[in-house]
Formats: C-alpha cells, structure tokens, sequence
C-alpha cells in the first residue's frame, strides 16, 4: 500500500552520490521526494529513477540552497504534501574555487554544505517525529580531519583556500550530527554521518583548474563509482539493524571515528549557536 511505502527526502540528487542513492533507495521500495535546483535535471533522474524502478513515486520540489528563502518555501511545500517523512539526506554539497558571498551573507561552501541543511532539518523535523523511526543522514567525509575550527573564520573572513574551507564544511557536518543526536537522544529519530568513499561523481569539477586539473585527472582513475559511492547512505537510510544506532559516522557501511574536534564540545556549542541565530532553525532544541 502507497501510504506504508516509506518516503525519503533528498537534497542533491540530480548528480553523483545523490542520484545514485535516489535510484537504489527506489529500487528498494521507498518513495523519493528530491530537494533539487534546476528542473531539467530534475525530469532526468525522475526518468532515470522511473526506468530501473517502473511504478516508483518519484517527486521533486526546486530550492536552490544558498538560500534561506527558498529553503523556507522549499520545506513548506513538503510539509503541506506529505503527512510525514522517514528518511532525510542532507547529501548536497559542493567545494567551490574562489570565495563567494550568497544574497544572504555567507561564504557559499558553508551556507550550502551547512547552515541550509541545519535550517532544512529543522524544518522538517516535525515530519520525521510522525515516522515510526526517522532517520537523518549527513554526508560528511573524511576530509572533516583536514578542517579547522575557528569561530572567527566561519566565512572564511581570514582568507579562502577552497580545499580547507570544503574540509571546515564537512567538520560541521560532524559536530552537527553529534550534537543532533545528542539532542534527540530517547526520541525515534537518529542521526548519523556518512563518507561515502572518494567518488568519481561530479564533485569538485569547478575547482578542477590550474595545477588541480591534471592531478585530479589521474586521481579519477582510481576513485569509485557512484553506485559504490551510494552504499553507506542505502546503508543507513534502509538497514533494519541499525535502527537505534544514532550519533555515529559511517564509512564502508561500518561505525568508524571521527577526528577530536568534531567531538569537543565547545566547538559543537559555538556552531550550533552560530546557526541558531544565523538560519532561525531549533531555536527550541
Ligand atoms: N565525491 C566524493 O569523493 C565525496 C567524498 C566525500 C564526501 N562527499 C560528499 O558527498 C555529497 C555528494 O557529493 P557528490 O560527489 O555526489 O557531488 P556532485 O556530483 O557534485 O553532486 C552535488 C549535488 O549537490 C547539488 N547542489 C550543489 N549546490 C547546490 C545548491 N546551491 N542548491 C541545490 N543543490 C545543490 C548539485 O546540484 P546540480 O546538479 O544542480 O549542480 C548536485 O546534485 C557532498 O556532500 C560531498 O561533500 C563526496
């Protein structure tokens, strides 16, 4: 029956690691609701869903994430459509070349890798409390372990490198699952983060210039597909025996650590206050 099919809510599925856990998580009997920008990718991984999974519900709602705006309209049209929402993937993200500043004043790797899916979570965590056991997936990655943490460089107000700024993102990442899960301790919703393998998606390709192009050329050669990119986030969106496993980071499928400052909690506290005052988000977590 439609209404027992569990429903998945999925930022950047129209490339990479995203589309591909769209399609197996389809394939396994969910229902897709994709949080996406542009419409004409939209329509091809709905195709492309629809064609290994004939008879899938397959939805979309366009929101570009750097954002808060449409984020707001973004999560309001889920919410008015749907009754209730098992698993969230926050998987967009991006490392971008230069610095750039979005109409609502962040450096846009950390708008986009962070604050949008902090806001976003909120938003829709009302939905994921009608689910008999939700479930929110991060993807970071393991480059959190190259990141700094420096409350007065969140914006890379000291100077930009794309690479360090990427890794402070995928940090975030991090001290925002734990401090989620801790948050949400005793309650059917778990929260936990995810490296997906170093993938041959469409990652980086922006920052694919200079001296990084032809590095990155031969480091293609022995990245993994995204099919085998997707298989932690399936993992976690779908495997029963991890149903009360929550605060943790998973790489391989398997629970695996994380680098000390993700788990200072001084560091979660200034983040998390940070995005509070900043996205409006959890203001009574
Ligand atoms: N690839 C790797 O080796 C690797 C390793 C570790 C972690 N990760 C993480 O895995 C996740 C997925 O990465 P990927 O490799 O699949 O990257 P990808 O192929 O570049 O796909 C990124 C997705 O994010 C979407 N996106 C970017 N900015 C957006 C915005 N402002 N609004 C809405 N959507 C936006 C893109 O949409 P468009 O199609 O419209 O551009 C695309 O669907 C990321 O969080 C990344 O940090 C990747």
């Amino acid at each position: 029956m439609a209404d027992e099919k569990k429903l998945v809510l999925i930022t950047g599925a129209t490339e990479g690691v995203g589309k591909q856990t769209a399609i197996q998580l389809a394939a396994k009997g969910f229902s897709i609701v994709m949080m996406v920008r542009n419409k004409t990718k939209a329509e091809r991984t709905k195709a492309e869903i629809l064609k290994s999974t004939p008879g899938a519900m397959v939805d979309y709602i366009i929101v570009d994430l750097t954002s808060f705006k449409q984020i707001r309209a973004a999560a309001k049209q889920f919410n008015d459509k749907y009754p209730k929402l098992d698993v969230l993937i926050n998987n967009a993200g991006l490392m971008y070349p230069d610095k750039k500043i979005t109409g609502d004043g962040f450096e846009l790797c950390f708008q986009t890798n962070h604050l949008s899916h902090f806001l976003l979570t909120d938003l829709v965590l009302d939905k994921l409390k009608l689910s008999k056991q939700g479930r929110i997936i991060n993807l970071s990655s393991e480059g959190h372990k190259m990141g700094k943490f420096d409350p007065g460089n969140f914006n890379a107000e000291k100077g930009y490198s794309s690479i360090a700024q990427y890794c402070f993102t995928k940090l975030c990442n991090l001290c925002f699952t734990y401090s989620l899960a801790d948050k949400l301790k005793g309650t059917n919703i778990t929260v936990n983060a995810v490296h997906p393998g170093v993938v041959r998606s469409g990652f980086g390709g922006d920052s694919n210039k200079g001296w990084l192009k032809p590095i990155f050329a031969v480091a293609r050669m022995f990245m993994i597909s995204n099919e085998k990119g997707a298989a932690t986030s399936v993992f976690l969106a779908s495997d029963p025996s991890i149903s009360n496993v929550t605060g943790k980071y998973f790489k391989n499928c398997k629970a695996t650590a994380t680098k000390g400052n993700t788990h200072d909690t001084g560091n979660q506290k200034i983040l998390w206050n940070y995005s509070v005052e900043k996205t409006g988000a959890f203001k009574n977590e």
